[in-house]
């Protein structure tokens, strides 16, 4: 099987369809330009970041399968790239089936994935794998129960929802009515159900970097150096790599690893999270795409990842190295303002070894990721000083 790439906006071209056009998707596509592909951005506001850098897009709401399928119809991609997972799933299926375009990593992968019961009886009750104790309910009584079952405290999520919206940590079987409220208020569709899990009392958290690849006609696994980050409320604040972990610890994160990426199958990266707590390790989630700590790359290794992507669902071989120690800081919006400006850049850039990437989304909310710093170090502590304060130095201004 030999892959051809062709001339963007010609007879030749090979096609790429980003689903979601955030900063994740903007590397993304910003590395698919360069080996010339055609990309065609895709989200449900204008000028978000990766329009500002594909050949063409279109504002859409990808959660209306009608309108989703029309958009994918008439672009007529060889490649589908989902960047986020509020997407009507069902349209890739059917179109995946059809035999109309590849979607990465597959249709199935992204059903699953974006629904936490999908993946979590997937990596539990299917593989084995080893995770938090775990229960679903569909009422605020159910939810109080499986608390109970489950013993305090324990993390609810509605089922449906991404970066920590909607989720809640509660000690007390009093505050279940009001974590299910929450919940509600947090999901992505009108009623969600819920997962209560129980806590897990980690030393720390990692992304495991893991890519599906061909090499010599046939798929293979490579992960990436571990990644260590720090959450606030459910939103990634800072990651570095790598992360320091045993060699016994390091070894069954990659075994859950390569199990979860295997079962959902196809090409590109996956970000699996991971808890730690000695050589202890429970899958937490995976996403079946570049993940957002993982914009650390972009200082660490040959291959950021998202020119792992490109390349992996391309068909083309990759390279996991890692050639330094990095880390990266998120720089928010601090204000709700449409059009704002950034003051202290040449400060931020005076931090040694330091590096930014602005988004350029049109809109800044007070807790909206509109930049992250990257900077390199001696070891990830003083990587980590370096990003934070190139980040700090970064003000955001109307
Ligand atoms: N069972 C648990 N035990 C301990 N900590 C947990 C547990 N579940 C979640 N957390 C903490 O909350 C964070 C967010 O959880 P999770 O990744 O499930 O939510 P999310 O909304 O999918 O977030 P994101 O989309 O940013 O990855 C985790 O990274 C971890 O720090
Ligand atoms: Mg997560």
């Amino acid at each position: 099987m030999t892959v051809r790439l062709g001339t963007p906006l010609s007879d030749t071209a090979v096609r790429v369809m980003l689903l979601g056009a955030g900063e994740l998707g903007k590397e993304v596509a910003i590395e698919l330009q360069r080996l010339g592909a055609e990309v065609i951005a895709v989200d449900r506001y204008p000028n978000a970041p990766a329009m500002q850098v594909a050949h063409r897009s279109h504002v859409i709401p990808m959660t209306d399968p009608h309108v989703l399928n029309g958009v994918i119809l008439a672009e007529a991609p060889h490649l589908i790239v989902p960047e986020i997972e509020a997407i009507a799933t069902e349209v890739l299926a059917e179109i995946e089936a059809a035999g109309l375009a590849t979607v990465i990593p597959t249709a199935r992968a992204t059903q699953l994935t974006m629904n936490r019961e999908g993946i979590r009886r997937l990596a539990a009750e299917e593989l084995g794998l080893p995770t938090s104790p775990y229960a679903f309910a569909g009422s605020a009584q159910e939810l109080m129960e499986a608390a109970y079952r489950i013993g305090l405290p324990v993390f609810v999520k509605p089922v449906m929802s991404s970066s920590g919206k909607g989720q809640s940590m509660i000690d007390a079987l009093e505050d279940a009515g009001n974590a299910w409220q929450y919940a509600q208020s947090g999901g992505r569709v009108e009623t969600t159900r819920v997962i209560v899990e129980g806590r897990i009392d980690f030393d720390f958290e990692i992304t495991l970097l893991t890519v599906r690849s061909m090499r010599d006609g046939a798929v293979v696994t490579d992960f990436c150096d571990p990644i260590g980050h720090r959450q606030v409320k459910g939103d990634y604040v800072e990651s570095w790599q790598p992360q320091a972990m045993s060699a016994a610890a390091l070894k069954s994160a990659q075994d859950i690893a390569g199990k979860v990426t295997e079962a959902l199958g196809g090409l590109g990266v996956f970000g699996v999270e991971l808890f730690v707590k000695g050589d202890q390790v429970w899958f937490s989630e995976v996403s079946p795409r570049p993940h957002d700590t993982g914009l650390v790359t972009l200082a660490t290794q040959t291959q950021s990842e998202f020119a792992l992507h490109a390349r992996a669902i391309l068909g083309l071989p990759i390279d996991v190295t890692r050639r330094d120690v990095g880390a990266s800081a998120v720089i928010y919006g601090g204000m709700d303002a449409v059009g704002v400006a950034y003051e202290g850049i040449a400060d931020a850039l005076s931090v040694v070894t330091a590096d930014l990437r602005l988004f350029g989304k049109p809109e800044a909310f007070e807790r909206r990721r509109m930049g992250v710093a990257t900077a390199r170090g001696e070891t990830t502590d003083q990587a980590r000083e370096r990003a934070r304060e190139a980040a700090s130095r970064v003000r955001v201004v109307v």
